[in-house]
């Protein structure tokens, strides 16, 4: 059987997204396994999800280093010493160091919750960008995998999943049925991944024929 894609998870919060891929490696409905949980906050439910199912997990906290460049450091030390191939932002809040990037050229997945480059930029996560639809008064909404480039949301873009805005929406109401098509968006897209299937062409990902 080929290795199976060893995933590496940057979480800050809740850990929803990480959940549905660690399940779905334990379903075997992806052809990958997460090698570790990285978070830079430490008190994040996400890490508790990890270690429930013997995962392991690290946490780098903002206050313990001066700058975001100091953090990376050993979160690309820990990344390479559990020979991650792939690097999933899985609700995680801060922006990555140029040499993060650079490590890990097209082998960085983010996911945000709005159609891109709609509703996306630095001050857009969380509920926040939910509010910014329905002020806006969009009618469709959705998510969006993308490879992380230098630029907050401005990467390639893999998977995009559409979702209605209701009349009666609120943020908690849209944010959670556009949660459950995130689950499913990030799942598919780790799997083109996995199987060779993403090729990146300037601003473009080409979605390969399966092999
Ligand atoms: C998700 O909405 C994701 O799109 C955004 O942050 C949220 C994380 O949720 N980047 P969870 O921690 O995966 O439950």
């Amino acid at each position: 059987m080929a290795r199976k894609l060893k995933l590496g998870v940057l979480v800050s919060g809740r850990g929803s997204n990480l959940q549905a891929i660690m399940d779905r490696c334990q379903a075997g409905k992806l052809d990958a396994e997460v090698a570790v949980v990285i978070s830079n906050v430490a008190t994040a439910q996400a890490l508790e999800r990890a270690q429930q199912v013997g995962i392991p997990t690290a946490s780098f906290p903002r206050t313990q280093f001066s700058t975001r460049e100091a953090r990376d450091v050993e979160i690309l030390r820990t990344l390479q010493q559990h020979q991650v191939d792939l690097v999933i932002l899985a609700g995680y809040l801060g922006i990555l160091s140029t040499d993060l990037v650079g490590a890990f050229r097209n082998r960085i997945l983010n996911i945000h919750p709005s159609l891109l480059p709609a509703f996306g930029g630095p001050d857009r996560h969380g509920l926040r960008v939910h509010q910014a639809v329905l002020e806006y008064g969009a009618k469709v909404t959705g998510c969006t995998v993308q490879f992380v480039t230098e630029e907050v949301d401005a990467g390639p873009i893999i998977v995009q999943r559409a979702v209605p805005v209701m009349e009666d929406d609120t943020p908690d109401t849209l944010s959670a049925r556009v949660l459950e098509q995130e689950h499913e968006a990030y799942s598919e897209a780790i799997q083109l991944f996995a199987k060779g299937r993403l090729s990146v062409e300037g601003r473009r990902v080409r979605i390969l024929p399966p092999q």
